[in-house]
């Protein structure tokens, strides 16, 4: 079967074609990044327009390089949230116009799901497995009991991981998106050279805001202490931060997946293109670990179309997006 994937709650156009949720048929992905950039993080309004420009020419040579006819795929799936309204709505509006035209199903797909079908591609990852699920605007770790149900066992009480990294990653000067610019500056730094805390939420929860605030304070001494510091030590500060988030969500992942006795963990979303998380869970002998390549950890549609053929829900045409996780 083949799903046809649309992708637009945040700025990367994106639009693929999966094979029952395995193979990777032809995707195309347009990032705003560049746009962005100025601004210091996305504007939903530019990012809607943007979409709007480009996503019918991504579909036209998705379906070009497939070389299939649209009236053969098994469905148009489309993310309907979480995400910005006015961006998603652009990709859904889209779909809406595909699936009627060509007499298909409209399959609606959850952004979060979504991230963790990623981990389908080219790979025999089976349910049960513990997601934990980082992205710029979630954190949590999720127990798949099977391909369309997953409970929510811990998750972040305010900024998600994403979110501290971009946060942190602003206020080193290191620019947008802070994420990969964090990383790259990590492998340069000593994790050690700051202390940090780990937020002190209890349970499997996470709490970032606090280590935001530690980061932020520490800059502004080193700053105030002239005498001693001329230049930041960005790459100690990114790593030293870097350390503190990485260390948290590893052993609460760690810790639900041997409290569930399940042996599979499983990465999604943004933050797990991040090399020193993943090399912490590589390191893992006990568990089989799974991930996206660090292409398909950020948004991408070929998550959507593999979601679609897992848990995709045909809607009605009069279906529409959400903002919030539901
Ligand atoms: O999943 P995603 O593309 O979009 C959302 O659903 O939010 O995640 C984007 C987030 C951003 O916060 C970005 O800074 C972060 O993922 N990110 C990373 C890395 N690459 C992207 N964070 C840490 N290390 C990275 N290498
Ligand atoms: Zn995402």
């Amino acid at each position: 079967m083949l799903f046809l994937g649309l992708e637009s709650s945040c700025d990367e156009t994106a639009v693929a074609i999966v094979e029952d949720g395995r193979k990777v048929i032809a995707s195309r992905l347009i990032s705003q990044t560049e746009v962005h950039k100025a601004f210091g993080g996305v504007v939903p309004e530019v990012a809607a327009r943007r979409h709007l420009e480009v996503i019918n020419d991504l579909v036209e040579e998705v379906l070009d390089e497939a070389a299939i006819d649209p009236r053969t795929l098994a469905g148009v799936a489309c993310t309907t949230g979480p995400g910005l309204i006015g961006t998603l709505l652009v990709g859904l509006s889209c779909a809406k116009a595909l699936a009627w035209s060509y007499g298909l199903p409209l399959l609606a797909v959850d952004h979060i799901f979504a991230h963790v079908c990623a981990n389908y591609i080219d790979t025999e990852l089976e349910p049960p497995f513990v997601a934990l699920v980082v992205s710029g605007g979630h954190t949590q770790i999720m127990h798949f009991e099977d391909y369309k149900h997953a409970t929510i066992v811990g998750q972040t009480i305010d900024d998600a991981s994403g979110e501290a990294y971009d946060k942190v990653a602003r206020l080193l000067g290191l620019g947008y998106p802070g994420g990969p610019a964090i990383d790259q500056a990590a492998i340069k730094g000593n994790p050690k050279a700051f202390r940090f805390p780990e937020g002190v939420v209890a349970g499997s929860d996470f709490s970032f805001s606090g280590l935001k605030t530690a980061v932020m304070r520490t800059v502004e001494n080193l700053k105030a202490d002239d005498n001693t510091v001329s230049r930041l030590p960005v790459n100690d500060l990114a790593a030293s931060f870097q350390d503190a988030v990485n260390r948290v969500l590893f052993r609460k992942t760690l810790a639900v997946a041997e409290s569930a006795g399940i042996s599979q963990i499983v990465l999604a979303g943004g933050v797990a293109a991040n090399s020193d998380l993943r090399k912490r869970f590589e390191s893992l002998d006990k568990f089989r670990v799974f991930r996206p390549t660090p292409a398909l950890c950020t948004d991408n549609a070929v998550m959507v179309a593999a979601a679609a053929f897992y848990s995709g829900e045909p809607v009605s045409f009069s279906v529409s997006a959400y903002s919030r996780q539901r």
